[in-house]
C-alpha cells in the first residue's frame, strides 16, 4: 500500500511467476497463443503510444474526433452531477475530453493496475479540475473490487471505457465485462464505450501491419520481455509480425510467425516449431452495430446512442441499464 496525499492505491500487477506460467501453458497448447494482456510490460505500453499515433492506426484518431464532435451531445445525455469511472484509466488522457463537457461531474475514478501510471495520471487530473474529487484505485478492474463512495452525491455513475479494448475479448467475455460495467454503473448508471467496427478488411489490416512497423515491434517485443524476464531463448529475427483479418470471426488476429523450423527453451522444457507455424498474441474484434448490440444486450444493457466519426470507421456507444418496468433516463 502506498499513500501520497489523497492518493491511497495497492499494486496487484501481475508477477513474473504468472508470467512464466502463463506462457509455458500457452505455448504447449497446440495453437500456441499468449495473452494480450502480456504486450504491455514498459515498452510495450511505450510502443503502444506509438501506435496510436500511427498513420495506418485510425482507431485513436477516429475516437478523438467523435469525442470532440459530440461531446456537448454526451454530456446533456450524461446530465449533471455524474461520477466518472475509468476502468483501465492508464494515463487518463482521453477523459479530459470529457470531463471538460460535462456539466459540474462529482468525482472520477481511475482503476489501473499500474500504480505509477495510476498516481501520475491521478495528480495530473487532480490539478487540472480542482473541485472535482479524485479517487483512484490500483486494482485489476476484471475481479470484484469495492468502489470508493464520492463525498457529494452523483445523480449518476458513467463508466467510461474508451479505446476499443472491449473487441481484444472474446464476444462471450465481452458480455462478462459489459456486466461488470453494468454493476459499476449501478441502476441508473451508463456506460461510454469505444467499439472499433466491421469496414473493409484492407483498411483494418493496414492498421494492423502499418507501413512504419510499429506494430510489428509492439509484438516482437513480447519476444524480448520472454528472453528478458523469464530466460526464453527466442531469436526475435527467427519470428515475423503478421496481422490477418479472419473474416468468419470477424477479428484481427496478430500474430508472431516461425521463420523456419526451430525449437525455444524456456525452464529446461523445448518448444517445437514449424516454419510458418504461429503464436498468437492477439485478437481484436470488429462490430457492426447490430452485433455489438447483442453483446450488450448479453450484459442487461441497451444501446440508447451510438456515434461514429465521418468516415464511419470507430464508434462511441451510450450503452444504460435496462430495469424491468422502469424508463431509461435516456431519451431515444
Ligand atoms: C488496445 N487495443 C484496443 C488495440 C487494438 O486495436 O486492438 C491493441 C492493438 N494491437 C495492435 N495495435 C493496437
Amino acid at each position: 500500500m502506498t499513500s501520497k496525499k489523497d492518493v491511497l492505491v495497492e499494486d496487484r500487477a501481475p508477477s513474473t511467476d504468472e508470467f512464466r506460467k502463463h506462457v509455458l501453458e500457452g505455448l504447449r497448447k497446440p495453437q500456441k497463443a499468449i495473452s494480450s494482456k502480456f504486450l504491455y510490460d514498459e515498452r510495450g505500453s511505450e510502443i503502444f503510444e506509438k501506435i496510436t499515433d500511427v498513420a495506418d492506426y485510425y482507431p485513436t484518431r477516429s475516437e478523438r474526433k467523435i469525442l470532440l464532435s459530440r461531446g456537448d451531445e454526451i454530456a446533456e445525455l450524461i446530465g449533471e452531477k455524474a461520477a466518472v469511472i475509468e476502468p483501465g484509466s492508464g494515463n487518463s488522457e482521453k477523459v479530459p475530453m470529457l470531463l471538460d463537457r460535462l456539466v459540474d461531474p462529482v468525482a472520477y475514478i481511475p482503476i489501473e493496475i499500474s500504480q505509477e501510471f495510476l498516481v501520475r495520471a491521478s495528480e495530473e487530473i487532480a490539478a487540472k479540475y480542482p473541485g472535482l474529487e479524485v479517487l483512484p484505485v490500483c486494482a485489476d478492474f476484471t475481479q470484484p473490487l469495492d468502489m470508493p463512495l464520492p463525498k457529494r452525491k452523483a445523480t449518476r455513475n458513467l463508466v467510461f471505457f474508451p479505446g476499443g479494448t472491449i473487441g481484444n475479448l472474446h464476444p462471450s467475455e465481452a458480455a462478462h465485462f459489459l456486466e461488470r460495467f453494468r454493476s459499476m454503473a449501478g441502476d441508473a448508471g451508463a456506460v461510454l464505450i469505444g467499439v472499433d467496427l466491421v469496414k473493409d478488411h484492407g483498411v483494418i489490416e493496414r492498421a494492423y501491419n502499418d507501413s512504419e512497423g510499429v506494430t510489428a515491434d509492439f509484438n516482437l517485443n513480447l519476444i524480448d520481455r520472454m528472453n528478458r524476464e523469464i530466460g526464453a531463448d527466442f531469436d526475435r529475427d527467427a519470428f515475423r509480425h503478421h496481422a490477418p483479418f479472419n473474416t468468419e470471426e470477424s477479428r484481427i488476429e496478430m500474430h508472431l510467425v516461425s521463420q523456419r523450423e526451430q525449437t525455444v527453451t524456456i525452464d529446461g522444457e523445448s518448444f517445437h516449431f514449424d516454419e510458418g507455424e504461429p503464436i498468437v498474441t492477439e485478437y481484436s474484434y470488429k462490430y457492426t452495430p447490430e452485433r455489438f448490440r447483442e453483446v450488450a444486450h448479453q450484459a442487461g444493457l441497451e444501446v440508447a446512442k451510438l456515434w461514429t466519426d465521418d468516415d464511419a470507421l470507430f464508434s462511441l456507444q451510450l450503452c444504460v441499464t435496462k430495469i424491468e418496468g422502469s424508463p431509461n433516463w435516456v431519451e431515444k
